[in-house]
């Protein structure tokens, strides 16, 4: 059976889908007897076309001609972007074309109104490659591990941020030097606020959690903190306890409530997920049957994403896209079917406080009453010397307590004259 498959968008992912699907396509006929055809490639500019109509595939710069070519039943978006995703991809699914995309912002923002939308087109919309790049971790949630509650999920899921932390503390090198160093080796974008801000892992993790818990879990609410002000010291403290920094994602239920975060945390030296280096992804799961997993690999680059893109293409090939297949129920991912996050002042951790202050007398005491004012208790302290001339770092790990008080109680530390700035708190996970 001949599929006919309309890309927009080949840029990086959008051009390693069309080299896939040339490279297999004998493989995948004779193998499922399916014949993937890319009827169209839409790009913005003929110069950009220019590379695929050398390979004799027909181009457009007009996205209206794959949504009214009727030979097309497989629409996969790769421009990347919100509102003309959105759109193009409402008007597929109405015309009844099913629908693949890499795009986790668009549905971390509009999958609670495109998942309806498929649902009640009877069509599929897929998106392996929007999470993790080539690691099937949505199918995974999806299908293979239904026997299974997923009761938490921590991930790495931004290559740049663990790229950047992880050459920090290989290296000892500032936070700003290996950004750019990054930015020099195509790792970070230009602008890295996406990535080191922690919105795309924030993105990445709304998809999962919402899978994980099978209720909608907002973008919008989810507690975001990215890497900027983890410094070389921090990580030096960290592995002298035996712990790495990492970004992660991290979800699970607390009585009824769903935990869902993205912030650095500090991670058991001995844990899965602390050696998970580099522009490495990895997704750690803790269910009830099965027990804990990792997933790891690429979570980007262009034919890691490119593969889970083709991997969705040969899944709604095989369900048959005429009809009688059933496309993987996703309406639990809808406004209606909302999670009731916990507030990030109401979650529980022990906690990483880094103070530095003026080299003066009574700091210990000034700053330990204000915590035991609150209830939380000191595990161990480490004190590091004149740094600098008349400045002392002060480390302590707390034991487990309600961030609400921490923040209390820092906020009223920070007040404090021998302040030289901010105290910098990091969560153990
Ligand atoms: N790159 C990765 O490793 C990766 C991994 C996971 C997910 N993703 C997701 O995959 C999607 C594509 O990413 P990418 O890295 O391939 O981006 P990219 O290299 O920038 O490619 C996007 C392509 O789409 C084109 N485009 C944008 N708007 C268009 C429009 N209105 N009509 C026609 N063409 C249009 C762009 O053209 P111009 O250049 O002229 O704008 C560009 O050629 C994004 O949603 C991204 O988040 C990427």
């Amino acid at each position: 059976m001949q599929i006919g498959i309309g890309i927009i968008g080949v840029g990086t992912v959008g051009s390693g889908t069309v080299d896939i699907l040339l490279e297999k396509k004998a493989y995948y006929q004779e193998l499922y007897g399916l014949d993937f055809n890319i009827t169209m490639v839409c790009a913005r500019t003929d110069e950009e076309l220019a590379p695929f109509r050398a390979l004799g595939l027909t181009g457009s710069t007009q996205v209206q001609d794959i949504m009214t070519n009727p030979a097309i039943s497989i629409v996969v978006e790769l421009a990347g972007g919100y509102e003309l995703p959105k759109s193009w991809i409402e008007q597929a699914l109405t015309a009844g074309k099913h629908v693949v995309t890499a795009n986790k912002a668009l549905i971390a923002k509009y999958g609670a109104q495109l998942f309806p939308l498929a649902a009640k087109n009877k069509r599929h919309f897929l998106f392996e490659a929007a999470v993790g790049g080539g690691i099937p971790i949505i199918r995974s949630l999806q299908e293979a591990l239904t026997g299974n509650s997923v009761n938490s999920i921590k991930c790495i899921i931004n290559g740049t941020c663990n790229y950047i932390l992880t050459e920090m503390s290989q290296k000892g090198s500032a936070f700003a030097s290996v950004l750019a160093e990054a930015q020099s080796l195509g790792y970070a974008e230009a602008d890295p606020t996406f990535d080191v801000d922690g919105i795309d892992s924030a993105h990445k993790l709304a998809i999962l959690a919402t899978l994980g818990s099978k209720q909608y879990v907002d973008f919008n609410k989810i507690h975001i903190e990215g890497i900027r002000r983890i410094n070389e010291t921090d990580i030096a403290f960290a592995r002298e306890m035996g712990f790495v920094i990492k970004l992660l994602g991290v979800f699970s239920k607390v009585e009824g409530k769903t935990d869902a975060r993205v912030h650095p945390a500090l991670l058991p030296g001995d844990h899965l997920l602390a050696s998970v280096n580099g522009v490495l992804n990895a997704v750690y799961l803790e269910t009830d049957h099965l027990g804990p997993t990792l997933q790891t690999g690429a979570g980007a680059g262009k034919y890691p994403t490119a593969s889970a893109v083709v991997a969705d293409i040969v899944a709604i090939g095989r369900q048959g896209v005429k009809g009688g297949m059933s496309p993987i129920p996703m309406d639990f991912f809808s406004e209606g079917n909302p999670a009731d996050l916990l507030p990030i002042e109401e979650t529980s951790s022990a906690f990483y406080l880094r103070f530095t202050t003026r080299d003066e007398t009574g700091v210990l005491a000034s700053i330990t009453k204000i915590l035991s004012q609150q209830g939380i208790s000191v595990e161990s302290m480490i004190q590091k010397g004149h740094q600098k001339k008349d400045r002392v770092v002060i480390v302590m790990v707390t034991q487990v307590c309600k961030e609400g008080l921490m923040r209390q109680a820092l906020e009223q530390i920070n007040t404090l004259n021998f302040m030289v700035q901010p105290a910098a708190m990091i969560r153990f996970i």
